[in-house]
């Protein structure tokens, strides 16, 4: 019989410095109401220069390796559009600062659905046979691509990393990771685009003024599509695995915005007490989001073994997907 992928370890890293509405007020033509009615974002967390996306992979990595009590994995995804640098990949780097040089390590670009991307392909690596255990991170630092004086990106996103373990077991154990779907329309290119510093517009002198090197979102044609394939790729999943909606103990959608989650789980006929929602504190972590909201609410209760959970995803690209797991009885640990 083939072997089932299985969470099995759940870590989580965030920097130290909070960032609340009112600071960004303070410099910007924005209020902390404006912020909490249209995003339910009530801070964010935010590196200090020294910090990279790197760096908090590699904490997150740790305290996922120390929940699924393992130090060795056979690959690992980094989910990630902030990597320290263009080149080479980041996840490389990480693995080797965990002791794991030798094994493959990439990074996997789908924005903000990177981490479902991500475990997607771990999921496969596992069902083929092809690899027995693997770290699956998401980690970005928004704080680094946006505009300081754009109120309407920098309001929204906050830095942060989380990482699972996958490993090779059966259908029927907790933890256990079912059907996924994943998705793309490359026509919405232009809906989410850093436009300068790829080889389409290479960034050249002076780059701190060059225009076009920061995050740019239209917000409302993302918001539109985010909720529609969201729903739509959750309730897919969902009955590929013969569920019905009534047996889904919780939806992990991508913190994008409040607005979006529970306009998702009001289209798939759920209740809004069960989606986790950490975005209040956290913002739009991008490819982090999933795992650091699994995490939150793993910590909380609200999530329990055994559960039946969707996790949703949209991003730049446009990418979506969606992933259907039982969860497993896991500790999430913050390093
Ligand atoms: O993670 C990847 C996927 N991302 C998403 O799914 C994000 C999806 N989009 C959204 O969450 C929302 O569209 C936003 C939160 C980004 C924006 O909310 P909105 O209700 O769609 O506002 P809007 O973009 O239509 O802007 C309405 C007004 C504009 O002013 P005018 O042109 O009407 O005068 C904006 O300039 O709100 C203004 N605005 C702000 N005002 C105060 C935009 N950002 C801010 C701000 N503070 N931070």
């Amino acid at each position: 019989m083939r072997p089932t992928p299985v969470l099995c370890g759940i870590g989580i890293s965030l920097p130290d410095r909070v960032v609340t509405n009112d600071e960004l007020a303070a410099r910007l033509d924005t209020s902390d109401d404006w912020i909490r009615t249209r995003t339910g974002i009530r801070e964010r967390r935010i590196v200090d220069p020294d910090t990279a996306t790197g760096d908090l992979a590699y904490t997150a990595a740790q305290g996922a390796l120390k929940s699924a009590g393992s130090a060795e994995v056979d690959l690992v995804i980094l989910a990630t559009t902030t990597p320290d640098h263009p080149c080479p990949a980041t996840a490389p780097h990480v693995a080797h600062r965990l002791g794991l040089s030798g094994v493959p390590a990439w990074d996997l670009g789908a924005v903000c659905s990177g981490f479902v991307y991500a475990l997607a392909s771990a999921s496969s690596f596992v069902r083929s046979g092809a690899a027995d255990s693997i770290l699956v991170i998401g980690a970005d630092t928004y704080s680094t691509i946006t505009d300081p004086d754009d109120r309407s990106t920098r309001a929204i996103f906050g830095d942060g990393a989380g990482a699972v373990v996958v490993r090779a077991g059966t259908a029927t154990e907790n933890g256990a990771i079912g059907p996924i779907t994943l998705g793309s329309d490359g026509s919405l290119k232009d809906t989410i685009l850093v436009d300068a510093g790829g080889s389409r517009r290479p960034l050249s002198g002076d780059c701190h003024t060059a225009d076009g090197r920061y995050f740019a979102m239209r917000g409302k044609t993302v918001f539109r599509h985010a909720v529609e394939r969201m729903a739509h790729s959750a309730e897919q999943v969902r009955d590929e695995a013969g569920w019905s909606t009534g047996d889904v103990d919780c939806l992990v959608a991508h913190q994008a915005n409040a607005r979006i989650v529970h306009a998702v789980a009001e289209r798939m006929g759920l209740p809004r007490e069960r989606c986790a929602l950490n975005i209040e504190r956290l913002g739009n972590t991008a490819a982090a989001s999933i795992p650091l909201a699994l995490a939150d609410a793993a910590g909380s209760g609200q999530l329990r073994a055994g559960n039946k959970v969707l996790l949703a995803a949209f991003g730049g690209g446009a990418t979506w997907g969606a992933a259907a797991l039982t969860w497993p009885d896991v500790t999430p640990v913050t390093i």
